[in-house]
């Protein structure tokens, strides 16, 4: 399905990019830069945070964590950041 029409990125591509470690994209402006492109009206941002945050749940729920508020400052599986930042209006 595609979920960005402005670069027409797919759910799966949105996936694809998202990886473990410290260069998986923490923000859907990121995830644009993962695949190639830059956020033009921004109306995809909800859709890929929330392919984002499903993405999360499954990798935590896979490393049998759950990340509590001590651990969270120092995990890097700990949430996508909650602004968006570099999406052109
Ligand atoms: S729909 Fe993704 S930037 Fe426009």
């Amino acid at each position: 399905m595609i979920v960005c029409s402005c670069n027409v990125l797919s759910d799966n591509a949105v996936r694809a990019c998202l990886h473990r470690g410290p260069d998986c994209p923490r923000t859907p402006a990121q995830v644009h830069a993962c695949l190639g492109c830059s956020p033009k009206c921004g109306r995809c941002a909800r859709t890929i945070r929330s392919i984002m945050e499903n993405a999360l749940q499954g990798a935590l729920e896979e490393a049998g964590h759950a990340c509590s508020a001590t651990c969270a400052s120092s995990c890097s599986l700990v949430k996508v950041q909650p602004a968006e930042e570099g999406i052109a209006a």
